[in-house]
C-alpha cells in the first residue's frame, strides 16, 4: 500500500481499514514509505500489523508519507550539465515489487497517482486504487475522502470573515484550493454564505464581478466575501500558473486572490483584504463523513483485492437529487443493510454488532 501526492485528511483511515481488513484475511501488508520511493530506494517497505495502525483513524496526513514528486514513469534525473534527462523507471517498481514477495499494491492518491497506477496496472502490476483528493475531482466516484473536511474548514474561514468585513465594510476574498476544478470553493462559498464565488470551470468578468460588489454595497449590509478557487481565472486567460522551482512537480497555482481583492478595490473603491488558506485545508482531523468513506473504502478495496478484481479503483456510486413520489417515499424504511458495505467494513474492522 503507498499514499501519494498532496496528503488529505482520511488518509491514515484508509490506511487503518487496509490492514485490519488485509489481516483478517489472513495477509501480511507493507506500506510503502512516500509514494514509490521507498521501494525504488529500497528502505522505506515496512511491515504493518495492527498495532502500527493503532488510534490513527483520527489522524491527520499520512503514517507512511507522501510526495507529489515521485512518478516513477517520468523521474526527473538532473544531469551534470545542469540539464534533466526524464526516465520511465516503472521497470525498476515492478521488478522490486516481485523481489519483495509483494501480491498486490493498493494505491491511494488522487489524479496524479491514479494515472500512475493505472499506467502501472496496464504494464503488470495488480493495483486497486482508493480515490483521494481534497480537490473531489475524480468523476468516477461520487465524492473522494478528505474533501468533506477541506469544506468544513473553508466553511468555517469563510464564517469567521463575515464579522470582520462587516466591521470595517471591506471586501474579504478568500483563495481556496482547487486547480481546475472549483468544488471546494463551490461547496464552502455556498454554505458560508459568500457573495461571490469563483471557479475555474465560469470564467469571470471584472466588470460584472464589480457590479456585484456594488450592488451587493448598495443592497446593505455595506460588506462583500468573495470566494476564489485558486485556478479561476478572468475570461480570455490562461490559468494562474506559477511553474514550480522543484524538480519533477507539476505547475502550482496561486495569486488570483490577491489579484481579485486589488482589482475590486480599483474598481469599485471598496477597500479590499485577501486571504489564502493554502495548506490548512489538508490538515486536521478527517470529520466523521471522510473517515467512515475512508475507512469504507479501504475495506472495499482489499475486498477487491481478494477477488482479483486489479486495475479498478473503488467508488462511491453516484446520487442526485431526484422528485421521488411521495407513496414511493413512504412504501419502506430504509433501515441498514445488515449485508451492505458499512456494515462490512465495521466488521472488517473488528466491531462486533453483538450477534
Ligand atoms: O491536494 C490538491 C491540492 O490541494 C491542490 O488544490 C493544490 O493546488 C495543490 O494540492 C498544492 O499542492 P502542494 O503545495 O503540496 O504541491
Amino acid at each position: 500500500m503507498n499514499t501519494g501526492g498532496g496528503d488529505a485528511p482520511g488518509l491514515n483511515a484508509v490506511i487503518r481499514s487496509v490492514v485490519l481488513s488485509a489481516i483478517n484475511q489472513g495477509w501480511e501488508v507493507f506500506g510503502i514509505e512516500r509514494g514509490y520511493d521507498g521501494l525504488l530506494a529500497g528502505d522505506g517497505v515496512v511491515r504493518l500489523d495492527r498495532s502500527s495502525v493503532e488510534g490513527i483513524t483520527h489522524l491527520g496526513g499520512t503514517i507512511l508519507g507522501t510526495t507529489n514528486r515521485g512518478n516513477p514513469l517520468a523521474w526527473p534525473r538532473p544531469l551534470p550539465d545542469g540539464s534533466v534527462e526524464v526516465a520511465d523507471r516503472s521497470d525498476e517498481v515492478l521488478a522490486a515489487f516481485r523481489d519483495r514477495g509483494l501480491n498486490a499494491l493498493v494505491a491511494i492518491g488522487g489524479d496524479g497517482s491514479l494515472h500512475i497506477a493505472s499506467q502501472l496496472s496496464d504494464r503488470g502490476l495488480p493495483v486497486v486504487g482508493v480515490p483521494k483528493t481534497i480537490d473531489n475531482d475524480l468523476a468516477a466516484t461520487q465524492v473522494t475522502f478528505g474533501f468533506h473536511t477541506a469544506v468544513q474548514t473553508a466553511t468555517d474561514a469563510i464564517d469567521k470573515l463575515h464579522s470582520t468585513a462587516r466591521s470595517h465594510e471591506r471586501i474579504m476574498v478568500v483563495e481556496l484550493m482547487g486547480r481546475h476544478t472549483g468544488w471546494i470553493a463551490l461547496f464552502a462559498g455556498i454554505s458560508g454564505s459568500a457573495d461571490v464565488i469563483l471557479i475555474p470551470e465560469i470564467p469571470f468578468r471584472w466588470d460584472s464581478l464589480a457590479e456585484s460588489i456594488r450592488a451587493k454595497y448598495e443592497r446593505g449590509p455595506a460588506y462583500a466575501v468573495v470566494v476564489v478557487a485558486e485556478g479561476a481565472s478572468p475570461e480570455g486567460e490562461d490559468e494562474p500558473v506559477t511553474s514550480s522551482s522543484h524538480l519533477g512537480r507539476g505547475a502550482r497555482y496561486h495569486g488570483m486572490g490577491e489579484r481579485v481583492a486589488d482589482e475590486l478595490f480599483r474598481l469599485t473603491g471598496f477597500e479590499s483584504r485577501n486571504l489564502v488558506l493554502g495548506h490548512l485545508q489538508r490538515g486536521g482531523q478527517p470529520t466523521a463523513y471522510d473517515r467512515l468513506l475512508a475507512l469504507r473504502f479501504g475495506a472495499a478495496a482489499v475486498d477487491l483485492v481478494a477477488r482479483g478484481k486489479f486495475g479498478c479503483m473503488v467508488a462511491l456510486a453516484p446520487s442526485e437529487i431526484l422528485a421521488v413520489p411521495l407513496k414511493e417515499a413512504i412504501a419502506t424504511l430504509k433501515v441498514v443493510p445488515r449485508d451492505g458495505d458499512v456494515v462490512t467494513t465495521a466488521r472488517q474492522l473488528g466491531i462486533s454488532f453483538g450477534d
